[in-house]
C-alpha cells in the first residue's frame, strides 16, 4: 500500500513536468517518427578494441536517423583492455553526451537507453549483483523480489539507464535450456508472484534515493520462448494454444496487471509462426485480450530474422512489412544498421504500411519516455545523489539475505548438517572457489565474468574460511568439464580427506547465457560424478554443494553424498550464504522451484504434468521417478501441519472458500518455512494438471511455536483454458493438498490429513460456464440467457434434442439480428475479433478488414474449428465454410 502511494505521488510529480505527447507526435515528420521505432546496439559506435565512443559516428546517426533508443554495454562480450565495465559515473557521462546530441536535433526527443539487468545492474560496474532468478524463486519470498527490483532499478538509474530488460517470465520446463537460471522456475503461480513483485520494485522509487530512481521493467520473452521442443535455445516451440494460455499467460497477465511498462517478444516460432510475425500473439493476445498498452520491443535482430533465419520473408523489406503489419511491435532491436529505418520509410511512402500504424507505436514510445521523466530531465547531470548508493552495504546485505533463503537442503542423512564450526574440513571441486560459477551468465559480461574480475565476491571456500574455527584445507579437483579424473592428484586428496571430519565438494557449471549455453547431454560431466564417488570411498562424510543454473543429472553423486545443498547461482557473495548454511548460522529454508530430473528420458516432467503422463518399465503406469520434487527443501528443524479445514464443502459461482491449516515448528531451531497449497481438479473436460500451486506463505517460527495460515480461494483459482482458448469454470470436485509431496489424487487420499475436498456448484446447475463475457456472449445471453460453454461430451443426437424448436429459432433469429445491428454499430469501435457462436444460433461476426459485420450462420464445431483463423474475405474457401447453413 505504502509503495502504491509512493508510486502515485512520484507519478504525479513527474506528470507536472510531462509533455503533451499527442501534440508532439503531430509535429513530427515520418523520418522522425520512424527513428523513434529504432533501437541500435552501442557496439556500432564503439571504436574497435577500446571502450571509447566514436562520437562523430554517433552524432551522424543521431542526426540522420533520429534514433529513439540504444541498448547494450560495450563490455557485453568481455573485458576490454583489462577493464570489465563502465561505472555508473562513466555511464552517466556517456548518456549525458548522447542526450546532448539528441537534443541538438530539430525535434528534441531524448533517447531511451535499454539494458539487460538480469540479477542486479549487471552492466554497471560496482553495482550489487543478486542470486539469479531461479535462486530468488527458491526463497519463495516475494519481498526479496520487490527489493531486488528496486535496487536494480536504482543502480541502473544511477547510471542514467532508465529501461531494464527484465524479468524473464517463461517457465523452466526444459532442464537443458540455457536460460533456465533466468526464470523463476516451472510453476505459473510462483513465476507470476515473483515476476509481478520484481516489476513493482523496479517501477517504484527507492525510498532512499533521489527522484526518479525507478526504471521501466520489460516482461520477456513474450510468449512461450522457454519451451523449445528439443531443449535448445531459440528452437521451435510446438505448443497448443490452450496450453500456451494455461501455462504461460498467467505470469504475463500478472505483470500487465502490476503495471509493467514494456514487453519484449521472443526469438522462437510457435507452431511454425515466428513470434515477430505473429498476429495471433503480438496483436490479438497481448493487446486485445491481455490489454497491454506499453511499448513492445523485439528481441535482438528479430525482424530481420524473419528473412535470414526463419525464412518466412524473402527480403528484409518483406520481413519489416510482415512484422509491422501483422503485429503491434513498437520498436525494432535492429540492431546494427539502418535497414529498418530505410525500408520502413519506403513502406509507408508506398502505402504498404499506414501512418496510423506508425503513429500508434510512436505514441507509445513517447509516452514511455514521458512517464520516465526523460523529457523533463533529458541530460543527466554528473553529480546525482544516486551515484553514492551504487553497491552500498545495505544492498549487498539484501543480496546476501536473498542467497541465504535460497539455499535448499535436499538431503541430510543422519542430520549430518549443520557441522560444528570447530570441525576440520577439506574443500574441493570446480565450483568451490569460483565467483564466476556462483554468479552465472549476465554478470559483467553476457557470458559471465572471469573469477578475478568481480569487484566484490565471496567464494564458498573463502566463506568457509571466515566461518570455520577448525582447519579448512583446499585442494584442486577435476575441472568443470572433466570427463574423468586424469591429471587429478587423487592420492593427496585421499590422504587429506581421511585426515579431516568432512569433505565439502562443490560441483556444477561455469557461467553461460543463451545459445552458447546449449548442451547436448544433461548429465553432469562424468569427471565430476566420478570425483564425488571417489571421495565417498575414502570414508569421510561427503557434503555436496550444487552450483548450477540448471539441473544437471547427478547419477551416483547423490547416493555418494551424505548431505546435499542446492545453491543455484547465488551471486558473487553467495559463497558466504553457503558457508553459513553448512555451519548452521543460516537455517536453510529454500524450496526447489522446479522438478529435479533423475533420468534423461523422463524430461520434461514438471510436477503439473497431466495425470496420464506416466512411466512404464517394470512398474508400469506410475509417476516417473524424479531426483527431487518441485517444492522439496529440508530444514535443520522440523515442521508439522495439522487441522486442515475448509470453510465449506462447496463453492458457488462467484463464491469463495477459506482454507486454514496450522503449522508448528517441532524442532529446536527458529526457522523460516514456506507452506504450499496445491489444488487438484479431479475431473475436467480437458485433461487437468496433476495438481497446481495456488498459494504459498513463508513464515518464521520459533521452536514449538504454531501459527494458523489461511487463504481464500475463489472462482479465479478454479478456472482453466478450454478448447476454444477461453477461460471456463466447470462444476465438480476439487481437492486441496498441503505441502510439495501432497498427493490427493491417489486412492487413499481421504485418509490423508493434508488433503480435503469441496465441490464447485454453478448457477442453474450448469456444468460449465465461460468466466468472462465477451461480445458474442452478449449476443448469446440475450438469446438464451446464459453463456454456457460448448460441451464436447454431448453427442450429436443429444445436441439435436437440445436444439431449438422452430419457434425458438425465429425468436432467437430476431434477437440475433438486433444483436447484429448493434454489432454493426459497435463494429466501428471494436477491433477485428472472431466471435464464438453457441450451437445453431445466428451470430454476428465482424470481418478482419474492419468493414463491419457479415451476417453468418454457423455450426458451433465449425466456429470452433475456425476460431483461430482470422477471416479473410478474399478467401472464398474459408468464407464459404462460415456461411454454410446449419442443417
Ligand atoms: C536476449 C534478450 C536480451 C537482448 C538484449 C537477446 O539475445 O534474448 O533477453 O534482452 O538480447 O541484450
Amino acid at each position: 500500500m505504502i509503495y502504491c502511494i509512493f508510486f502515485l505521488i512520484s507519478f504525479c510529480i513527474l506528470n507536472v513536468f510531462s509533455i503533451n505527447t499527442d501534440e508532439l507526435l503531430k509535429s513530427m515528420t515520418l523520418e522522425e517518427k520512424i527513428g523513434q521505432m529504432v533501437q541500435l546496439d552501442i557496439s556500432l559506435f564503439i571504436i574497435e578494441g577500446t571502450d571509447e565512443v566514436d562520437y562523430d559516428k554517433l552524432s551522424e546517426w543521431v542526426s540522420k536517423y533520429k534514433i529513439g533508443s540504444i541498448l547494450n554495454s560495450p563490455f557485453s562480450f568481455g573485458p576490454i583492455d583489462g577493464k570489465s565495465g563502465w561505472t555508473a559515473i562513466e555511464w552517466r557521462e556517456f548518456i549525458s553526451n548522447l542526450q546532448t546530441l539528441s537534443m541538438n536535433n530539430k525535434i528534441q526527443i531524448p533517447i531511451i537507453y535499454g539494458i539487460d539487468t538480469i540479477h542486479g545492474a549487471n552492466y554497471v560496474y560496482n553495482s550489487t549483483l543478486f542470486p539469479q532468478a531461479l535462486g530468488l524463486a527458491a526463497t519463495f519470498n516475494t519481498e526479496f523480489a520487490y527489493l531486488q527490483g528496486q535496487i536494480s532499478a536504482k543502480d541502473s538509474r544511477a547510471a542514467a539507464l532508465p529501461w531494464i530488460f527484465a524479468p524473464v517470465l517463461g517457465l523452466a520446463l526444459q532442464p537443458s535450456w540455457a536460460r533456465f537460471e533466468e526464470t523463476f522456475g516451472e510453476d505459473p503461480y510462483l513465476v507470476s508472484q515473483m515476476g509481478s513483485n520484481i516489476i513493482q520494485g523496479m517501477q517504484a522509487d527507492a525510498n532512499d534515493g533521489g527522484i526518479p530512481s525507478r526504471a521501466a521493467a520489460c516482461m520477456k520473452h513474450f510468449i512461450a520462448y522457454s519451451d523449445p521442443e528439443d531443449g535448445k535455445d531459440r528452437s521451435p516451440v510446438q505448443l497448443p494454444d490452450r496450453h500456451l494460455r494455461q501455462l504461460y499467460m498467467p505470469a504475463f497477465q500478472a505483470a500487465i496487471d502490476a503495471g509493467v511498462m514494456t514487453a519484449m517478444e521472443s526469438y522462437q516460432e510457435v507452431g511454425g509462426v515466428p513470434m515477430a510475425s505473429s498476429h495471433e500473439y503480438l496483436t490479438k493476445l497481448i493487446r486485445d485480450e491481455m490489454n497491454f498498452n506499453g511499448v513492445l520491443v523485439t528481441d535482438y535482430q528479430e525482424i530481420e530474422n524473419l528473412y535470414n533465419w526463419h525464412k518466412v520473408a524473402d527480403s528484409v523489406n518483406n520481413a519489416i512489412e510482415m512484422s509491422i503489419s501483422q503485429t503491434t511491435i513498437d520498436m525494432s532491436m535492429v540492431p546494427l544498421d539502418s535497414s529498418f529505418s530505410d525500408n520502413l520509410i519506403d513502406l509507408v511512402n508506398s502505402n504498404k504500411i499506414s501512418m496510423n500504424r506508425i503513429d500508434s507505436s510512436v505514441l507509445r514510445i513517447l509516452n514511455l519516455k514521458n512517464q520516465l521523466g526523460l523529457f523533463s530531465d533529458p541530460i543527466p547531470s554528473i553529480d546525482d545523489p544516486l551515484l553514492a548508493t551504487v553497491g552500498q552495504d545495505s544492498d549487498w546485505n539484501a543480496s546476501l539475505n536473498s542467497a541465504r533463503e535460497s539455499i535448499t537442503l535436499l538431503k541430510n542423512n543422519n542430520t549430518i548438517l549443520p557441522i560444528k564450526v570447530t570441525s576440520n574440513i577439506l574443500v574441493v571441486g570446480p565450483t568451490s572457489d569460483s565467483i564466476s560459477s556462483q554468479s552465472g551468465g549476465w554478470s559483467l559480461h553476457w557470458q559471465g565474468g572471469g573469477n578475478d574480475e568481480f569487484p566484490k565476491g565471496i567464494s564458498i571456500y573463502s566463506g568457509l574460511k571466515s566461518v570455520m574455527e577448525g582447519t579448512v584445507e583446499y585442494l584442486d579437483g577435476p575441472s568443470i568439464n572433466a570427463i574423468n579424473l586424469d591429471g587429478v592428484d587423487m592420492s593427496t586428496i585421499e590422504t587429506t580427506a581421511q585426515s579431516v571430519d568432512y569433505v565439502i565438494v562443490c560441483i556444477g557449471e561455469g557461467p553461460y547465457a543463451e545459445k552458447p549455453g546449449d548442451i547436448s547431454d544433461l548429465n553432469l560431466p562424468a569427471g565430476q560424478i566420478e570425483f564425488v564417488e571417489q571421495l565417498q570411498s575414502y570414508g569421510t562424510p561427503v557434503i555436496m554443494v550444487i552450483v548450477s543454473g540448471r539441473p544437471r543429472l547427478l547419477n551416483g553423486a547423490v547416493s555418494a553424498s551424505n548431505a546435499i545443498l542446492n545453491a543455484y547461482t547465488p551471486g558473487p557473495i553467495g559463497g558466504q550464504a553457503v558457508a553459513e548454511t553448512i555451519v548452521g548460522l543460516n537455517i536453510p529454508s529454500g524450496r526447489i522451484p522446479y522438478t529435479y530430473p533423475k533420468y534423461n528420458a523422463n524430461i520434461p516432467y514438471p510436477y503439473h504434468h497431466t495425470p496420464s503422463d506416466m512411466c512404464g518399465g517394470s512398474s508400469t503406469y506410475t509417476e516417473c521417478e524424479v531426483e527431487w520434487k518441485f517444492g522439496s527443501g529440508l530444514s535443520y528443524t522440523s515442521f508439522e501441519y495439522s487441522n486442515l479445514e475448509l470453510s465449506s464443502a462447496s463453492m458457488g459461482e462467484g463464491g469463495s472458500i477459506n482454507v486454514k491449516v496450522t503449522v508448528t515448528n517441532t524442532g529446536v531451531f527458529t526457522a523460516k518455512h514456506t507452506v504450499l497449497l496445491f489444488l487438484f481438479d479431479i475431473y475436467r473436460r480437458v485433461t487437468p494438471e496433476y495438481k497446481l500451486l495456488k498459494r504459498f506463505t513463508k513464515v518464521t517460527l520459533n521452536s514449538n511455536q504454531s501459527i494458523d495460515i489461511s487463504w481464500i480461494l475463489t472462482n479465479e483459482d478454479l478456472k482453466f483454458v478450454y478448447i476454444d482458448s477461453r477461460y471456463v469454470l466447470e462444476s465438480g470436485e476439487f481437492r486441496i493438498g498441503i505441502n510439495h509431496d501432497s498427493d490427493c489424487r491417489n486412492n487413499d487420499w481421504s485418509t490423508n490429513d493434508m488433503c480435503s475436498s469441496f465441490d464447485l456448484i454453478l448457477n442453474n446447475n450448469n456444468k460449465c460456464v465461460y468466466t468472462e463475457q465477451n461480445v458474442d456472449d452478449t449476443c448469446v445471453s440475450s438469446a438464451t440467457g446464459s453463456s454456457v460453454c460448448y460441451d464436447p461430451f454431448i453427442a450429436d443426437d443429444e445436441e439435436e434434442s437440445n436444439a431449438f424448436t422452430s419457434s425458438q429459432i425465429v425468436i432467437v433469429s430476431i434477437l440475433s439480428v438486433c444483436c447484429c445491428l448493434l454489432g454493426v454499430f459497435l463494429g466501428t469501435f471494436v477491433d477485428s475479433s472472431t466471435f464464438l457462436c453457441i450451437n445453431k444460433v445466428f451470430c454476428c461476426k465482424k470481418n478482419n478488414k474492419g468493414d463491419n459485420s457479415d451476417f453468418i450462420t454457423t455450426d458451433v464445431k465449425e466456429s470452433l474449428l475456425y476460431d483461430k483463423v482470422s477471416i479473410d474475405d478474399d478467401s472464398i474457401e474459408k468464407k464459404s465454410r462460415f456461411i454454410s447453413s446449419p442443417n
